[in-house]
């Protein structure tokens, strides 16, 4: 192989920029040419493609967003999209593609493989829902920009003896919430994957409240519902003082930290090894500290399991 592409897509994660840069830099090293795709698949179809150097990916590892720029796209959903997107990686004589990205980026990918173009999913997003991989190139960086803000509305919230609920991101899965929540001391985390009775999250701030408490911090999942109706009802059924967070997209910028730069810095070079030694459809990732890789097509058939033992931790440190 002598010549792959790379492009990031869907929802930026910080620590893309260090992936693209190990992408590059590999391929490089063993003699490969790297063409940048920009804007993700919408990028791929307009032919919005420039070949990437050395010097080209410098001083970016430490930057958060994405230097190749994302974008969601909906006619990339479409077979004439996949195939117009085909067509362009051929006239540029790209023969395989490293893709850098979420759930929505790694069906792209499958329907690429599908139509027999070889690519490589490298995952991609601060929500840590990617099967085939314990953790995603961003995950740790939004979270400890969570932990940041729970830790300084905790402060607040201690003052003035209220009660806050945290509304993060995090798509259909609940990773965020709960590593953030038993990270941040949360009395409550509400996640998709375990449906909270309302009664019995009422119940244990009135039992916190009976025993002294003067605040509580509650982190919600955006995918269980709205922070503010949550936030609405707590204040109608307790009567306590509450107040509503949305942190929205502050968790998707900053600079990476160091687990997901060296996370995206391996996984990237992983991608490209898997090419040298001929191989596409697949998909790489982290389990048990080993780096693996799937099929991809394979692997998307199964579903990201959130760590139900730590959801089962962190209600009994919450008491
Ligand atoms: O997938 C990353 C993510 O930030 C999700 O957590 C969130 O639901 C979604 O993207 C928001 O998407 P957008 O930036 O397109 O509004």
């Amino acid at each position: 192989m002598k010549r792959i592409g790379v492009l990031t897509s869907g929802g930026d994660a910080p620590g893309m920029n260090a992936a693209v840069r190990a992408v590059v830099r590999k391929a490089i090293f063993h003699n490969m040419e790297v063409y940048g795709i920009y804007r993700g698949y919408a990028g791929l179809i307009d032919g919005d493609i420039k070949e990437l150097e050395v010097g080209s990916v410098g001083d970016i590892i430490h930057r958060g967003g994405t230097m190749l720029y994302s974008a969601r796209c909906e006619e990339f959903k479409t077979i004439e999209g996949q195939l117009k997107g085909i067509e362009q990686l051929k006239k540029h004589g790209i023969e395989a593609l490293v893709v850098i990205g979420g759930d929505g980026s790694y069906q792209g990918a499958k329907k690429l493989t599908e139509h027999g173009f070889p690519c490589i999913g490298v995952p991609g997003t601060i929500d840590n829902d990617i099967p085939g991989t314990d953790f995603t190139i961003g995950f740790d960086t939004a979270l400890n920009t969570v932990i940041d803000a729970i830790d300084k509305i905790r402060d607040t919230a201690t003052s003035h003896e209220r009660t806050y609920v945290i509304e993060v991101m995090g798509r259909h899965a609940g990773d965020i919430a709960l590593w953030a929540g038993l990270a941040g001391g949360a009395e409550t985390i509400l996640i998709p994957e375990a449906k909270d009775d309302m009664n019995e999250v009422i119940a244990r701030l009135k039992r916190g409240s009976d025993r002294g408490k003067k605040h509580s911090i509650i982190v919600v999942a955006e995918g269980v519902g709205s922070g503010v109706e949550f936030g609405k009802k707590i204040q109608e059924e307790t009567k306590f003082e509450t107040r509503v967070s949305v942190l929205g997209h502050i968790q998707r910028g900053g600079s990476p930290t160091a687990f997901d730069r060296v996370l995206a810095s391996r996984l990237g070079a992983r991608a490209v090894e898997l090419l040298l030694n001929g191989k596409g459809g697949r998909c790489v990732g982290i389990q048990s500290n080993e780096l693996v890789d799937h099929d991809i097509i394979e692997a998307l058939s199964r579903k990201h399991s959130l760590d139900h033992k730590m959801y089962d931790l962190s209600k009994e440190l919450s008491i």
